[in-house]
């Protein structure tokens, strides 16, 4: 009998013990800023409104014709889903990106993911735009992506009956660049995506293996949440990079300088970094070990041993998600 007693009494110690540190982790987290993808509509909405885009469904549908459309660009060969494939991790893939009549990115400029960009404070690898609206008018304009101007981009929808119809329900019939911006963000703020990271953040033990939370800790205790932050684990603010060697670190293809030629780089998102290799700003580095290693030393000033950068990349796996249900896909 004191023998079962005492092994009650051991287990549950053991178990209150096991508990704690999963909890004491999850506190560790949220204090690091990390945070769990929203998971409902009205969470959107309460982003989306304070961002100056209240979501409508009509707004977000028509959002999502347009995101498809190849009437964006100039030959109508293209579309954003050409550079941003949301089944591939939402970018394509490629070093740098090919836009119009195979133009490649002058900056040699790696194409990042859709997915989640919407909670990014800092947009584009040199942070120029703050909103996923702001960021939706360039592409289309830009010669090596869609080549086309504001002005034809309304009169072709002005010539489609079926652009007549969705843009009544969504801007009460009025056809501006400006709605057109509007309806490509309302879009792209439901592209979010959650992992097993999330189930994990939001209280579920047992959601990402053991390895995957020594990898959580170290990406907490090397000090890559003083960039890699929020939901999005980058995007909320752009830095020096590198910020402990002059020269950057991997082959400096495309001669980008970052905001106003300084070397300042937006840090880059985390979410579905598994699938959205190559890496960097300009695709230069394939392997995701390799580039875990060189922001050690490039951004923490620690060289990472072998098996935490492997537990890292277990934890990065934990950030891959889908894309979440709201309940608007008709
Ligand atoms: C030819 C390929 C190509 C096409 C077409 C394209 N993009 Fe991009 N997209 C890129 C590249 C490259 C960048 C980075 C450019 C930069 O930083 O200057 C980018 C950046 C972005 C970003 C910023 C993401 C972030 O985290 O900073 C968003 C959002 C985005 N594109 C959405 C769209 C939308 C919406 C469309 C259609 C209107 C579109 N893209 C069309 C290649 C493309
Ligand atoms: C001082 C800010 C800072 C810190 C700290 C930092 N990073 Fe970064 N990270 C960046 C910036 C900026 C880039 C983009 C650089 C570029 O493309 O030129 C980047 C790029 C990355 C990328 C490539 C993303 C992509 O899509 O191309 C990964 C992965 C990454 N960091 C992981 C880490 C890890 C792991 C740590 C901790 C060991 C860390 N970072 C620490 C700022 C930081």
């Amino acid at each position: 009998m004191r023998k079962l007693l005492f092994l009650i009494l051991a287990t549950s110690l053991f178990l209150y013990a096991f508990d704690t540190s999963d909890a004491s982790l999850r506190v560790l987290a949220k204090k690091n800023g990390l945070k769990s993808a929203p998971t409902t509509y009205e969470e959107l909405k309460t982003i989306a409104k304070k961002a100056g885009n209240p979501l409508t469904i009509q707004k977000i549908n028509l959002g999502r014709t347009l995101f498809f459309e190849p009437l964006l660009s100039r030959d109508e060969t293209l579309t954003c889903a050409s550079c941003h494939k949301l089944s591939q991790g939402g970018d394509d893939n490629l070093p740098t990106a090919i836009g119009f009549k195979k133009r490649v990115n002058p900056k040699h400029l790696n194409s990042p993911t859709v997915l989640d960009a919407s909670l990014s404070k800092f947009l584009f690898w040199d942070g120029r735009a703050k909103s996923v609206e702001e960021q939706a008018g360039g592409p289309i304009q830009a010669h090596f992506e869609m080549n086309l101007t504001p002005e034809e981009l309304v009169v072709r929808l002005k010539n489609s009956v079926i652009y007549q119809e969705t843009f009544k329900d969504a801007f009460d019939g009025i056809i501006t660049f400006k709605n057109i911006e509007k309806a490509i963000g309302a879009y792209e703020r439901t592209l979010i995506t959650r992992g097993k990271f999330d189930d994990f953040l939001d209280g579920d033990d047992n959601a990402i293996s053991k390895k995957a939370k020594k990898g959580l800790v170290q990406f907490i205790k090397q000090g890559c949440t003083k960039c890699h932050y929020g939901v999005t684990l980058g995007g909320q603010t752009i830095q020096k990079f590198p910020k402990f060697k002059e020269a950057y670190p991997f082959k400096n293809i495309g001669n980008f300088k970052g905001k106003d030629d300084k070397q300042i780089i937006r840090v880059p998102l985390l979410r579905n970094i598994i699938k959205t290799e190559p890496y960097y700003h300009n695709g230069s580095i394939k392997s995701l070990f390799n580039v875990i290693k060189i922001e050690g030393k490039a951004n923490t000033n620690k060289k990472l041993k072998k098996e935490q950068i492997n537990d890292i990349i277990e934890f990065f796996k934990t950030l891959d998600g889908e894309i979440v249900d709201y309940g608007l896909n008709g």
